[in-house]
């Protein structure tokens, strides 16, 4: 197969985060005997240093012309009082709603050999296996109006029927990959949008009568995450919920820089890792970049169906842990590998 991505390297940690990642593509592609056609864009801060704008037109025209776009990370500290608009992040936005990828896959997997790694006991983490289905390009992140304006400002959460069922469909298709289960998440008692989520999703699991369907409340969700992790097979929930319930997910994985994530539309497919460009390690070769590694795995099965490619990847992510080659936020066996040396590490174990 000849696979056509576009590489969005991004700000910070962004850029060796995505080379590591390249290094366990192409091992992949060589040992299966794909071809990769590689263009290369750019996004986030160092995109508004050399054009301007966050998103240029340049890079959502590439991005709608490649199969899959893996992107590292944006965001850098010199933006930090810039308003949203004309931010890294809003590139970011940007090309989740030009490619219409509305559901956000972040699974969250406990690795036997990170149990240590994760502050939580034992007992709560260990087999820790669940997804969290983000709605991606609704809500709060995209809703008008919003502006600052003095001392008043205002944002909107907004969601229609459309953009729940669609969610809501590829959710509860997953859920019959996984345990047949399905957790929406939602804050009716306060929010006019979530009752229309949970009447919305309730119809939609009439349509998937094998799977069950339960209701959480969001605080509820965020309390039995670290309380009771395994009661979870796959959550789905709304933009912003997501967002914060992903970044608590982590602490499960032992480090966020273990998280990879799909995010799905229709046709394309955007990957990337859930961290960000963490400026303060940026350009040291420390980066954990297994997250990033991971959402090469997702590529493969998303926007290829090459599932047999995603399994030696995942495969070979879980050797490299086990034989404690990683980086330092992970507990190394030995000295902390370096980033480039995890991404020669997982290609080697393929
Ligand atoms: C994420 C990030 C982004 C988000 C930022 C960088 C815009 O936090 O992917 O979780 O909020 O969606
Ligand atoms: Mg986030």
């Amino acid at each position: 197969m000849n696979l056509k991505i576009l590489l969005l390297p991004g700000d910070g940690i962004g850029a060796e985060v995505t080379s590591a990642a390249v290094e366990v593509l192409n091992a992949t592609a060589k040992k299966f005997g794909h071809t990769v056609e590689y263009t290369e864009g750019l996004i986030g801060g160092i995109a508004i240093h050399k054009t301007g704008k966050p998103l240029p037109e340049d890079t959502m025209q590439k991005a709608l012309a490649a199969d899959a776009t893996l992107m590292g990370a944006v965001g850098l500290p010199e933006f930090d009082s810039t308003p949203p608009s004309q931010r890294p992040e809003r590139g970011l936005l940007d090309l989740r709603a030009g490619l219409e990828v509305f559901a956000n896959l972040r699974p969250v997997k406990a690795w036997p050999s990170l149990i240590e790694s994760s502050p939580l006991k034992n007992h709560l983490v260990e087999g820790v296996d669940l997804l969290i289905v983000r709605e991606l390009t609704g809500g709060l992140y995209f809703g008008t109006p919003r502006f600052l304006d003095g001392d008043r400002a205002v944002n909107t959460m907004t969601y229609t029927r459309r953009e729940i069922e669609r969610v809501a469909r590829k959710a509860f298709g997953f859920a019959r990959q996984r345990r047949w289960k399905l957790t929406s998440v939602d804050k009716p008692n306060v929010l006019e949008c979530s009752q229309l989520w949970r009447k919305v999703v309730t119809e939609i699991g009439k349509e998937y009568p094998d799977v069950e369907l339960d209701h959480m409340l969001v605080d509820t969700c965020a309390m039995q995450i670290v309380l009771n992790p395994k009661r979870f097979a796959v959550i789905l929930t709304e933009n912003m919920f997501g967002d914060i319930l992903s970044d608590e997910g982590a602490v499960l994985a032992g480090s966020i820089g273990m998280l990879p994530s799909a995010s799905l539309g229709d046709k394309k497919g955007l990957y990337e890792p859930v961290h960000g460009s963490a400026p303060d390690i940026a350009g040291q070769n420390k980066a954990n970049p297994l997250g990033a590694i991971g959402s090469v795995a997702a590529m493969f099965e998303y926007s290829f169906g090459l599932i047999k490619e995603a399994a030696a990847i995942n495969t070979a992510i879980g050797r490299v842990l086990e034989a404690g080659r990683v980086t330092a936020d992970l507990k190394p066996k030995g000295n902390p590998l370096t980033t480039d040396q995890v991404g020669k590490a997982v290609s080697e174990a393929l």
